[in-house]
């Protein structure tokens, strides 16, 4: 049986919701706190027991390219002023895991992205993770569904709930529950209208994904938004393929919107050893400044 060892990570999306501060740079490279965002998904990618990673990449997003290098001038810099410690978290950064590159020359949706990736891919499972979505789980988001893949091969997503009026924000699908937190899938619907939704189980961004969806992506019209929706893509494999759903045990941080990225930053650094009783203080200081 074969396992899954390659991760996909499309970041080639514009980041609108972050404008302007990703006029000029990428919204995966924003940080939280002291991170950029991609580089939580990567660490989560590598304790999940990936071995390889190819990003699709697109214009303007060289940084990423940059951030997972090495970075001869500034390591020889840390090195004469006797920083070590930073010195050797930079290195880490450069010998995380291998990875790739491959370009989407036009935005035309997450399925098109996805695309993009089948000569890495082959003929194995794969993992995509969308790096959006953060999670703070007791083990590893991506871990559990690369298990669940191994004990019984299938396509996998998360879903967590999400209120009514937020339905339309999401990949939405309808389950039959089987297991404690496990779904199998009978449809799903991108970005629903409220009233039409097929349940308030939202997708989130950590798939394990056979290799059979690159030809439902190549029969797949665009959808939702005029784009190649992969929603859609998987869909088409319902009846073929089985498909299954866990349900997120822990937080979850949408770090693609303004809302989401700035909770991220504050449940994380509240976290902190270093930082984090200052948080605290600084938080409570300013919140009772309101109540009164
Ligand atoms: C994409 C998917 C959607 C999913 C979401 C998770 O949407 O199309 O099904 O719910 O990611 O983050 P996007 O956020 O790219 O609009």
């Amino acid at each position: 049986m074969k396992k899954v060892k390659k991760a996909v990570i499309p970041v080639a999306g514009l980041g609108t919701r972050l404008l302007p501060a990703t006029k000029t740079q990428p919204k995966e490279m924003l940080p939280i706190v002291d991170k950029p965002a991609v580089q939580y998904v990567v660490e989560e990618a590598i304790t999940s027991g990936i071995e390889s990673i190819l990003f699709v990449t697109g214009r303007g997003k060289r940084a990423i390219e940059d951030y997972f290098d090495y970075s001869v001038e500034l390591e020889q810099e840390l090195e004469n002023r006797g920083k070590e410690e930073l010195l050797d978290e930079i290195k880490k950064v450069g010998n995380l895991v291998p990875v790739y590159y491959v370009r989407q020359k036009s935005p035309r949706g997450l399925g098109d992205a996805v695309y993009q990736a089948r000569e890495f891919v082959g003929e194995e499972p794969f993992a995509l993770i969308l790096a959006d979505d953060i999670f703070v789980t007791p083990s590893p988001l991506l871990g559990e569904i690369m298990e669940l893949y191994r004990q019984k091969p299938a396509i996998y997503l998360t879903v967590t709930p999400v209120p009514p009026q937020d339905v339309s924000s999401w990949g939405v699908i309808k389950g039959e529950k089987v297991g404690e937190a496990l779904y199998r899938v009978e449809d799903l619907v991108e970005k629903p209208e409220k009233d039409k939704a097929p349940s308030s189980l939202a997708i989130v961004g950590r798939y394990v994904l056979t290799p059979s969806i690159f030809e439902a992506i190549e029969r797949t019209p665009p959808g939702r938004g005029g784009e190649i929706q992969l929603t859609d893509a998987i869909k088409a494999l319902l009846g073929r393929e089985e498909v299954y759903a866990l349900e997120l045990r822990g937080k979850h941080f949408g770090v693609g919107d303004k809302v989401g990225y700035l909770k991220a930053n504050i449940a994380f650094a509240l976290e902190r050893e270093d930082i984090g009783e200052e948080i605290k203080a600084f938080l409570r200081e300013i919140l009772q400044g309101e109540d009164r």
